[in-house]
Parts: C-alpha cells; structure tokens; sequence
C-alpha cells in the first residue's frame, strides 16, 4: 500500500521536476520501495501540457539508465495538496507560487527540493535555455539530493 506520496514542482514539468520524478522511481525501485512511495511531477504554468520531458532531460537520464519517456507534462492543480504528502517545488519562485495557491486546509507540505532534502536554501536552477552541460548539473544535483531525500522518507 502507497504510504507516502512525493509530487515534484517546477514552472514548465519538462526539465528538471520530470528528472526529478525519474530519478526518484529508479532509486525508490532500486530499494523495493515502489510499493509504499508514489511520486509524480507537475508544472505551476501549464504551457507543456501533454508534452514529453524536454529531449535533453530524456537525453541526460538515459546515460544513466533512467528512462523518462513514460512521463507527460500536467499542470500543478488544486487537488494536488490533498493527493500528496510532500510537494517539492524545485526554486523559490516555485514554492512562493505553491504558497500562495495553497488552501488553509491542505493535507500537504510545501518545501523547496534542496532545503528538505539537505537543509540547504539553494535553487535546482533552470536548465531550459541554457546548454546541455545545464542537464548534467541538474542531474547530478539532483541525484545527490535524492539520497537525503530518500533516508529522510524513510526514517521518520
Ligand atoms: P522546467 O524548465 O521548469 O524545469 O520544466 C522550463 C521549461 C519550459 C519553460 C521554462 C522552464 N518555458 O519557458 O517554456
């Protein structure tokens, strides 16, 4: 049974939430956790919607075995605060966005990605008009992140 449900944010769901997301299931899958952790990513602007990830996140995760090409952009929306324990917006621009949509009543908890996973105010910066060379920062970044993201589910 799904105990816990993780919903990764950023503006566009192309780029580094549906990274995120993979990177997250494959090390989720890896420990035999997929059954009691769900994640999904969503956009705060639903201008992909419908959309594959951005060629160069599919591009970077498959060097290491992560396959993003089962995801498709959707839209942050209102049920959302109810449906996951932990929604992580990956910059500050999208948690003040989240902040502010976010119902007195909802059941989730809002936090930027790399403040809950290492206590560390920093931004996963957006790699979308930038070079490749962006991806594989994001990447690594990320994939880092995870590992204290992961032993801080499962601890508490
Ligand atoms: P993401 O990157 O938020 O990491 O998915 C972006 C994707 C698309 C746009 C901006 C950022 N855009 O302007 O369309």
């Amino acid at each position: 049974m799904i105990q816990k449900r993780v919903l990764f944010v950023c503006l566009g769901n192309i780029c580094r939430s549906p990274l995120a997301e993979g990177i997250f299931r494959h090390k989720i899958d890896a420990v035999g956790l997929s059954d009691q952790i769900g994640a999904d990513s969503a956009g705060t602007s639903g201008w992909h919607e419908g959309d594959l990830p951005d060629p160069r996140s599919i591009a970077v995760a498959r060097q290491y075995g992560v396959d993003l090409t089962v995801q498709r952009s959707r839209p942050f929306r209102q049920a959302d605060f109810y449906d996951f324990d932990l929604i992580l917006g990956m910059d500050s621009k999208n948690v003040t966005t989240l902040a502010g949509l976010k119902p007195s009543d909802a059941t989730g908890h809002v936090a930027l990605f790399m403040d809950y996973a290492e206590g560390r105010d920093e931004p996963v910066p957006d790699p979308y008009y930038g070079g490749d060379d962006g991806f594989e920062k994001v990447y690594r970044q990320l994939d880092g992140a995870m590992e204290a993201l992961i032993a801080r589910l499962t601890t508490a």
